[in-house]
């Protein structure tokens, strides 16, 4: 069967197309799945263009969906046949979060995605959505999985909140559409007025340019009457910080989610803390919060906004179109 591999030095150019032996059996409680596609995250881009180095020879994606081959012993969620998504954290199942790292996360800590076939534990990988492709649901591991987490367990959003969601890549773009899903106002930026308008068509209700307009933040807190932002999906880290502050409302929530606009930088803590606004780290989420996010999709026919799909071999190509920031929503791999 065929795999990519990131081999030394990491980059681009080093993502190489190889042959390797297809795994065995599955043994007790795993399964074996043939992989169909996958989806590109920023975290992804980061390993492989080395920016967290791994061994030489790690298979690359974080991402995986497709169809299970075989079960072992034990395994009785799951039958051949069935269409299935992997999780981010195979370790961690429900509760509280248990690590600070990406140890054992396919394509960082633990080989990834970017293959054939797979054998793995069978909590690794949860049901896929109805009626989904396998693209659609290969975006649901990383992206999909964050934004339900930051709005829904995290945010507990409800009809009726505003939510902010930052630019137009995967996680925004979902936190967009699960923010609409629970009935709350949605106020986007982008640094594009075209990708503004295609928000616009997804339901979008407040569009800012953030280019544009520096101090969105103080736009927002106008956009609202005052009141502010009850959900931030803060992607930018540090550079979006100040602004999403002043965004906020009182008592308001701001998920840290991304570093994009920097990963240092003053923060305005006494505004912070005035406005009792509760500020949450998350890196993805668990696999109940996934079968729930899967759950709530099934319920309201939720499709994933997918900007592109590369064939496998064709994986750097794929990079170097994220890396052009042109895409809007996710960038698939067929497998
Ligand atoms: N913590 C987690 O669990 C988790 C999970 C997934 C992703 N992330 C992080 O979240 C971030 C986004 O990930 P992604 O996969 O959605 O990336 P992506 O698809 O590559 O998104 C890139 C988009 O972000 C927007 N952007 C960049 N700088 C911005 C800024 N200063 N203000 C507002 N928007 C900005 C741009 O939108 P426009 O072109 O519209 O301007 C850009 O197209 C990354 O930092 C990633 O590492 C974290």
């Amino acid at each position: 069967m065929k795999a990519i591999r990131l081999r030394h030095p990491a980059g681009i150019d080093n993502l190489k197309y190889e042959d390797m032996a297809e795994p065995g059996a599955p043994g007790p409680g795993q399964i074996k799945v043939r992989i169909r596609a996958s989806s590109l995250n920023y975290h992804d881009y980061i390993v492989v263009v080395g920016g967290i180095p791994t061994p030489d020879g790690r298979i690359p994606m974080s991402d995986g969906a497709g169809e299970v081959l075989a079960v072992g012993e034990g395994v009785s969620e799951f039958r051949p046949g069935d269409l299935v998504v992997s999780t981010f954290f195979p370790t961690w199942l429900d509760g509280k979060p248990n690590m600070a790292g990406f140890a054992g996360v396919p394509g960082d800590g633990a080989d990834g995605y970017a293959v054939e076939e797979v054998v793995a534990p069978a909590t690794s990988f949860t049901h896929a959505p109805f009626g989904y492709s396998h693209a659609e649901a290969a975006t649901l591991t990383c992206a999909g999985l964050t934004a339900w987490r930051a709005l829904v367990p995290e945010g507990q959003v409800k009809a009726g909140d505003v939510v902010l969601v930052q630019g137009t890549g995967g996680v925004s773009i979902f936190a967009l559409q699960f923010a609409k899903m629970m009935g709350a106002t949605v106020i986007a930026t982008s640094s594009s007025d075209e990708k503004l308008a295609r928000l616009a068509a997804m339901g979008a209700d407040h569009l800012i340019n953030y280019k544009a307009t520096p101090n969105w933040g103080a736009e927002a807190l106008k956009l609202t009457h005052g009141r502010g932002v009850d959900h931030i999906v803060e992607i930018g880290g540090a550079g979006t910080m100040p602004e999403s502050i002043t965004a906020c409302a009182v008592g308001g929530h701001i998920s840290l989610i991304g570093v994009l606009a920097g990963y240092a930088g003053p923060v305005p803590t006494v505004q912070l803390m005035a406005k009792q606004i509760r500020l949450i780290g998350i890196t993805v989420g668990t696999r109940r919060q996934q079968q729930d996010m899967i759950r709530a999709i099934n319920q309201n026919g939720l499709r994933p906004v997918i900007d592109s799909h590369f064939p496998l071999a064709e994986l750097g190509a794929a990079f170097r179109h994220q890396e052009s920031a042109k895409h809007f929503g996710k960038i698939c791999v067929e497998i």
